[in-house]
């Protein structure tokens, strides 16, 4: 079968393969589900493993099968699995667990260990391709009324778990009732965040460089009923005395500078949570003393999250389905580019390169 792969290490060596089609003996115990795939999304972590700023091939292969924001229909069971059948619409999880306590409880998206496996990222092989086989674990049952969003269900996992992380990191301060929030960015990431903290009542600032004008990221965070807000023309300080400091910041522009420059802005108890995976090597200056002056005496924290486990993608799903109720019409328009049939791979990367580009993904097949 048909997979899309690159060779981790070096740059720009997508290409098409054939691969040989799993089973569901592959996976011990009778718990594999083998996955037909609908479509897979590619995102910013695809562009960097494609530049050779990231990722890894499994052991043993000199290639690495990307994806891994999969959407599929299950063809087959094992005789242990009761959670999905065949015809179920599921997604599936990214990372599988090492050997720390964290990833023995269900939790490898907070590993200890050094060394994580990510399907499509790094170590293991991941969904771009005809069919998938994985444990019975990872496999998130998807609701088929919703099929139109299902290539969402990874990333909006990432966006729950980064909003959940704050609300329980937050609960250091016994009360916290965050009024105000930054959404750094205006890609899938943050959208997703925009339209789950409105869902929570929030008053959301989706910050983005582009100006709003024709502007189909500001078109979106707008329609959630968040402020879409330019920095173009202006900086973090001025967007703060206009509109007031955000209680909590998801920064989620994929830029190192702009996750310290929010270090300026926080307001007091609040909380900035980051998200971006940089790969690159850029350094920056800032005003440290300012900074750790104003971050001590205003008890601010700072929370790294990454990943989303079982039951984060369960928590996105749900905020995919309340968010299709409460705004119609919306969240499909994140769904720009969809490329027709893995052959189309050249035309993946000029996409992704483009910062106007909001969503590429393939359809890989039809269900
Ligand atoms: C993926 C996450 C993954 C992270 C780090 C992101 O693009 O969506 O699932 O944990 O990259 O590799
Ligand atoms: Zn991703």
């Amino acid at each position: 079968m048909k997979a899309i792969a690159v060779h981790p290490g070096k740059a720009h060596t997508m290409h098409l393969r054939d691969i040989e089609k799993p089973s569901i003996s592959d996976i011990p115990n009778g718990r594999g589900v083998l996955v037909k795939v609908l479509q897979v999304g590619v995102d910013a972590t695809d562009m960097e493993i494609n530049e050779a700023l990231y990722g890894a091939a499994p052991a043993g292969d000199d290639y690495l099968v990307i994806g891994h924001e999969a959407f599929g229909i299950v063809e087959e069971v094992g005789s242990a699995v009761t959670h999905v059948q065949p015809g179920d619409y599921v997604a599936c999880t990214v990372r599988r667990p090492g050997k720390s306590i964290y990833d023995r409880i269900g939790r490898s998206d907070i590993t200890s260990e050094e060394t994580y496996f990510e399907r499509g990222i790094n170590l293991l092989h991941g969904f771009m391709t005809e069919y998938f086989v994985d444990d019975a674990e990872f496999i998130v049952k998807y609701p088929g009324a919703l099929k139109n969003l299902g290539v969402l269900a990874e990333p909006a996992s990432v966006c729950a778990k980064a909003i959940e992380q704050a609300y329980a990191a937050q609960q250091r301060l016994q009360v916290w009732e965050p009024k105000k929030a930054w959404v750094m960015g205006a890609g899938q990431i943050g959208l997703l965040a925009t339209m789950m903290l409105k869902l929570r009542r929030l008053d959301v600032c989706t910050i983005a460089r582009s100006p709003a004008e024709g502007n189909l990221k500001a078109e979106i965070a707008e329609s959630f009923g968040a402020q879409y807000v330019s920095t173009k023309d202006q900086s973090l300080h001025d967007v703060a005395r206009e509109h007031g400091r955000p209680d909590l910041i998801i920064e989620a522009t994929g830029n190192s500078m702009i996750a310290f420059q929010c270090m300026n802005v926080l307001n007091l108890n609040g909380a900035l949570v980051l998200t971006s995976v940089t790969g690159g090597s850029r350094s920056t200056e800032i005003e440290s003393d300012k900074i750790n002056l104003e971050w001590v005496l205003g008890n601010k924290l700072l929370l790294g999250t990454v990943n989303g486990n079982f039951r984060h993608f369960q928590a996105g799903i749900a905020d995919l389905a309340l968010g299709a109720s409460m705004y119609p019409g919306v969240i499909e328009r994140i769904l720009t580019h969809p490329i027709d049939g893995m052959d189309q791979y050249e035309k993946l990367l000029p996409l992704l390169s483009d910062s106007s580009v909001l969503k590429v993904f393939v359809n890989i097949a039809k269900g």
